[in-house]
């Protein structure tokens, strides 16, 4: 089997169990209309206003960030997922909720594709997306293609140093994996996922791949974008690392000891030229 198609297997598995946890809280969403995702809450300044745009959720989930954009004022959302099953639950929600969302089946490297070319004003992906993509250069031309000229780019994610621990090691910071963009994946079985549940998966191998806050960068100049923010983050939305960190405001998570010792998430934005 491919990666792909292993990752695939994973996703599909994990969605049901998502969809029930509190950590995504569906119900908090139904039950307040004003609720956001924490990923979304946490950036919501450096964000701004997006009254009116058009925006792309590229790897959306089962869509709690992709309603939050649709929350903040976007005149429509359309989220992307390759996960059947997160993009029932994605759509479901959306429709539940009456929001302006279509949500669509594909590949990221799909995108332009499946979504149509230049019509964005806004792409939005974040927290745990680009690790499943082989190819940062790749995604960057599918940012880029997406987007309207002047549209921009906003990203949260894991940083690739975080990304580049070892987090079976619990009592000390272990550089385990690459920093930097490899042709072979990182190979990880795991029988949990990242959310408050007892299950077991059956789906338990994943490929992952890091890439380097520079390749990042690097890929979207090469594409067209130019760097408008970048922040690195001492926090994160889940326990990366169990057993090293404490749980701060918002939802986020920090190390225990010494948290400026390392970035864990950064947020960028980019502008199309
Ligand atoms: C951790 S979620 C990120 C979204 C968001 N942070 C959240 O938690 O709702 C990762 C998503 O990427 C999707 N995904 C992984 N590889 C993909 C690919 N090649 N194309 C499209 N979606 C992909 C998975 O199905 C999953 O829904």
């Amino acid at each position: 089997m491919d990666s792909f198609a292993i990752n695939l297997l994973n996703w599909n598995e994990r969605v049901a169990l998502h969809a029930a946890s509190e950590d995504y809280g569906l119900e908090r969403f139904r039950s307040d209309p004003t609720h956001l995702s924490g990923v979304v809450r946490f950036d919501r300044e450096r964000l701004g206003s997006i009254e009116g745009q058009r925006v792309a959720h590229l790897q959306c989930h089962i869509g709690t960030d992709t309603v939050s954009l649709a929350r903040l004022g976007a005149a429509h959302v359309t989220g992307l997922d390759f996960s059947p099953m997160a993009v029932e639950v994605a759509r479901q929600f959306a429709l539940d909720l009456e929001a302006p969302i279509d949500i669509v089946e594909a590949d990221v490297y799909s995108a332009p594709e499946a979504l149509g070319r230049g019509g964005f004003d806004l792409v939005y992906t974040g927290i745990g997306a680009l690790c499943w993509l082989p190819d940062i250069d790749r995604w960057a031309k599918v940012v880029s293609d997406l987007l309207v000229p002047g549209g921009r780019l906003f990203i949260r994610e894991g940083h690739p140093v975080l990304w580049s621990l070892d987090y079976e090691v619990s009592d000390r910071l272990v550089i385990g994996h690459p920093y930097f963009e490899t042709p072979d994946p990182i190979i990880d079985d795991e029988e949990t996922t990242y959310v408050d549940s007892v299950a077991r998966l059956q789906n338990t191998v994943t490929h992952s791949w890091n890439h380097g806050l520079g390749e990042v960068i690097t890929s979207l100049m090469e594409h067209g974008l130019t760097l408008t923010g970048l922040i690195e983050h001492m926090s994160v939305p889940w326990a990366a690392l169990p057993e090293q960190m404490t749980p701060a405001c918002g939802g986020e998570w920090v190390l225990t000891d010494r948290p400026a010792r390392l970035p864990l998430t950064y947020t960028l934005q980019a502008v199309k030229h």
